[in-house]
């Protein structure tokens, strides 16, 4: 009985060693499908040379440039309800974690907008 613990044991630690490496592709973002995922962000969050989210977006944090850690935790806290902002909570809770995930890597890869001009 203990040989079978042991051999369970030595297949499970086997199995997990091999799980780890697919399981972190599978949270990787890809840049390429976020950014078609985004267009329900663009309106809000402008974008290097993406004009029409001029003038009503003074508000609305920038999120090109920002790492992708940070955009995938804020989305979490959003859909989890630990950050409040009513339209972001309803838009973080219709994307998985493979949609924050790749919206993030986009993101994440775009250059910071440049401040708006100051009239
Ligand atoms: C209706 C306008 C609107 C839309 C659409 C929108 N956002 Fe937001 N977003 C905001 C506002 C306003 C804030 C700031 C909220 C706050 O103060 O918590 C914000 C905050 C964020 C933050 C946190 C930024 C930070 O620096 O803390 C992230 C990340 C974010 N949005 C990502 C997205 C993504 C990804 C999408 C598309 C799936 C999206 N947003 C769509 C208005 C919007």
């Amino acid at each position: 009985m203990k040989r079978i613990k042991q051999t369970l044991v030595v297949a499970l630690v086997a199995a997990l060693g091999w799980l780890a490496p697919a399981v972190a592709l599978a949270n990787a973002g890809d840049p390429v499908a976020g950014k078609g995922k985004i267009s329900m962000c663009m309106g809000c969050h402008s974008i290097p040379n993406y004009k029409t989210a001029f003038p009503a977006t003074y508000n609305v944090p920038k999120i090109g440039g920002q790492h992708a850690a940070y955009i995938v935790k804020a989305l979490q806290a959003y859909k989890s309800g630990d950050r409040k902002h009513p339209s972001m909570r309803a838009i973080a809770a219709t994307l998985s974690d493979q949609d924050m995930a790749d919206i993030a890597a986009y993101y994440a890869n775009t250059a910071p907008a440049a401040p708006a001009a100051k009239k």
